[in-house]
């Protein structure tokens, strides 16, 4: 499993993969033969990365996108086609955080982080699933978070982001399942990146970007005949 070869003559996408668990996810991947489209925001971070990748050997588009827009998801997924070919690993990894009381927050507040967390994941996966469907296969997964599945004080529109974004993922894995497609969802606990500011306490109790890349890896590794839906990662010592 998880072999340099194994993922040979594929082709996968993965937003948000110019730092943190993007690009660890982009550089597993790689690795295992993909070659990978990585989009970002920022076009000279996301260069950066790409040059990166590409020293390791890997075949990397750099495409600058905002996930939570239609047209620049258009535009990120005809130019990924057209370079490398149909796309067979979607990985919507983009996200963004806010924490704090809900209270506090504003309507812009509220729909920057839903249409980074949610919206664009669905609007991701309409834009790969007719030629998934069509080739009869494909990889979808999201990288959600525990905050998924719990709530707690200071989360309420990122936890709502993430519940909204878990049931999004159950219900496009029964429409797809029976075109051979395989929709995912990821849930990771505190991951040591920069997102949102976050200052991580003790690392040796934190979970790192490469864990992450490894349940992606293990997910498309798994035999045709069957798929892990969800999978949730903890640090084994407790925060
Ligand atoms: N870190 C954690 O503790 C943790 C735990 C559980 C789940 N997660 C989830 O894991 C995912 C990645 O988080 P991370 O920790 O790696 O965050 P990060 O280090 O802040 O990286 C986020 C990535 O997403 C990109 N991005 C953000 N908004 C975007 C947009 N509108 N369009 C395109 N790209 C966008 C960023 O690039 P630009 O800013 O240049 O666009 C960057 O490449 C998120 O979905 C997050 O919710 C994180």
């Amino acid at each position: 499993m998880q072999s340099e070869s194994a993922l040979l003559g594929k082709v996968a996408v993965v937003t948000g993969g110019s730092r943190g668990i993007g690009f660890a996810i982009a550089g597993r991947l790689g690795r295992m033969g993909a070659r990978v489209s990585i989009c970002a925001r920022d076009q000279a971070k996301l260069d950066q990365s790409a040059s990166s990748l590409r020293g390791e050997g890997i075949e990397t588009l750099a495409i600058p996108a905002d996930v939570t827009r239609g047209e620049q998801i258009s535009s990120l997924i005809g130019k990924t086609e057209k370079e490398f070919g149909p796309i067979d690993i979607l990985v919507n990894n983009a996200g963004v955080g806010l924490f704090g009381p809900f209270h506090e927050f504003n309507e812009s507040d509220w729909n920057r982080v839903m249409d980074t967390n949610l919206k664009s994941v669905f609007l991701m996966c309409r834009a790969v699933a007719p030629e998934m469907i069509r080739r009869q296969t494909g990889h979808i997964i999201n990288i959600s978070s525990l905050a998924g599945k719990n709530t707690f004080a200071n989360g309420a529109i990122y936890c709502a982001s993430k519940w909204g974004l878990m049931g999004l993922t159950g219900s496009m894995a029964e429409d797809l399942r029976k075109y051979g497609i395989r929709v995912s969802a990821i849930c990771p606990g505190s991951v040591a990146t920069e997102f949102s500011g976050q200052s991580v306490k003790d690392p040796s109790k934190t979970l790192q970007p490469e864990d992450v890349a490894h349940a992606v890896a293990a997910l498309v590794t798994q035999a045709e005949g069957s798929f892990i839906s969800e999978v949730h990662i903890r640090p084994t010592r407790k925060p």
